[in-house]
């Protein structure tokens, strides 16, 4: 080859390149697919059965995906993984948002963008009926249990306590039933699913222990086009009851026998 033609091929490869690479860098054009991270471990917000919203994937959060998804002419996906590979997966671009009961904290907010509020939870402590706790600073002498990675631990560090990190919310409540540590600390709307599920658990409140957490999308840092799209759907929902229906189905939905 000549010099001007290898020039002229590198430069025609370097606006292929460019082409592909814009191709794939937006991934929420109309048409496409728009693929959620979430931990489906977390009812009522997001559980697996038989025919969900999405899939197998159901819940709150599932039923808000979707409707994001169909109002901008994309199609939800949604990839299950652990709770802590969520943010990780965000930024290296395998999923487009995360949509797990996430609570957007300051910490978070360094790494990633989150949307609009669209639940507002706390965390709360699941005991046995007879247990004598009834405020947080009762567990100081106490066994206890989180989920890794969720608030509640983080929470429970803060306070300055010991405890033991479960991979799962139905692990940690297994041990609470099995009467091998003696609290859960965990979010509201979870905690009374779990409560429901089981026989001799009840919920502890403590407002002036534990604060309000709002809960959020999370998006790339600086993805403002996507993020745009996920508020005006999120402060839609929001504005005609949507999400308000959603919740009341699926506290019920999860938490009948
Ligand atoms: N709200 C808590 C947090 O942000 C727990 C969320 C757990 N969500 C889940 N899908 N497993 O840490």
């Amino acid at each position: 080859m000549k010099k001007a033609t290898k020039v002229l091929t590198l430069a025609l490869a370097m606006v292929m390149l460019a082409g592909v690479l814009t191709a794939c860098g937006g991934g929420s054009k109309s048409g496409d697919t728009l693929t959620f991270g979430t931990n489906a471990e977390f009812p009522p917000f997001e559980f697996v059965t038989s025919s969900g919203v999405i899939g197998e994937y159901d819940g709150i959060d599932m039923a808000i995906a979707k409707k994001i998804a169909d109002e901008n002419g994309m199609t939800a996906a949604i990839e299950n993984m652990e709770f802590d590979s969520l943010l990780i997966a965000l930024q290296n671009g395998q999923i487009d948002a995360v949509i797990a009961g996430m609570t957007a904290t300051d910490e978070r907010r360094e790494t990633v963008d989150f949307s609009t509020t669209y639940y507002t939870a706390t965390q709360v402590m699941i005991v046995k009926e007879d247990s004598d706790i009834a405020k947080a600073t009762d567990m100081a002498d106490k066994k206890i249990c989180v989920v890794q990675g969720y608030t509640g631990e983080v929470c429970v560090q803060e306070m300055g306590y010991t405890y033991e990190a479960f991979k799962k919310g139905t692990e940690a409540v297994l041990e609470l039933v099995n009467g091998k540590c003696d609290v859960v600390v965990i979010d509201s709307a979870t905690a009374q699913k779990y409560v429901g599920d089981n026989e001799g658990l009840k919920i502890v409140e403590d407002a002036s222990a534990f604060e309000s957490e709002e809960y959020a999308i999370a998006v790339r840092k600086g993805n403002t086009e996507l993020l745009d799209k996920i508020n005006s759907s999120i402060e839609k929902m929001l504005s005609d009851g949507t999400i308000n229906e959603l919740a009341v189905k699926y506290t019920e939905e999860t938490t009948a026998e």
